[in-house]
């Protein structure tokens, strides 16, 4: 079990990868991100998602193609598409399916496996090539893969004293 430390180095040493190998990801391991993942916070319980995981080479590169800000997406093994059922949680799935997103990055990273959130999607495209409803929203697709090229130095983030305001 990782200790508080790990667990911390976890959140603080995340990058958004963009390169990845080619190297598979092994089933045991996409599993178990996923079950990781299922455990996420949600409004109500509700649970809003559904994650369509892509390993078909010709359709990972169809899917990247759309990916505006993301064509990266093309070199990863993996692509998954996080889906929200709109239906189910009309009040709040966008912000279910933001945490459930982050989630899925913080544990794939635990496994040594990159991702980014890729926000600008031709989203219709997407989600004709992936035979989903019309009323499902598509947040992203988030590309798994092992980094390739090393891992990237950290963007900056503002200080404490410019985000934490205590009342006390
Ligand atoms: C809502 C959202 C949209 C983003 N869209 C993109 C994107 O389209 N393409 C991309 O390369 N990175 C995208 N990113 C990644 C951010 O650029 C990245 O998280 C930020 O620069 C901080 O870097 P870090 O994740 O390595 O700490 C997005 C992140 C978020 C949360």
């Amino acid at each position: 079990m990782m200790s508080e430390n790990e667990k911390i180095r976890l959140l603080k040493e995340r990058r958004s990868i963009r390169r990845y190998d080619s190297r598979p990801i092994e089933d045991d391991i996409l599993t178990q991100i996923f079950e990781a993942t299922r455990w996420c916070w949600s409004a109500v319980n509700r649970q809003p998602w559904k994650f369509y995981v892509i390993r078909n080479a010709e359709l990972i590169s169809k899917v990247a193609k759309e990916c505006t800000t993301g064509t990266f997406a093309a070199e990863a093994p993996v692509l998954v598409a996080l889906v929200g059922d709109v239906a189910a949680q009309p009040n709040w799935y966008l912000q279910d399916m933001c945490f459930v997103s982050l989630q899925m990055a913080l544990a794939a990273w635990n496994f040594g496996i990159g991702t980014c959130f890729i926000g600008n999607i031709n989203r219709e495209k997407v989600k004709q090539l992936l035979n989903l409803k019309e009323k499902d929203y598509l947040l992203t697709i988030l590309p798994l893969g092992y980094p390739y090229g090393g891992i990237p130095e950290p963007r900056p983030r503002k200080s404490l004293d410019e985000i934490v305001e205590y009342f006390d």
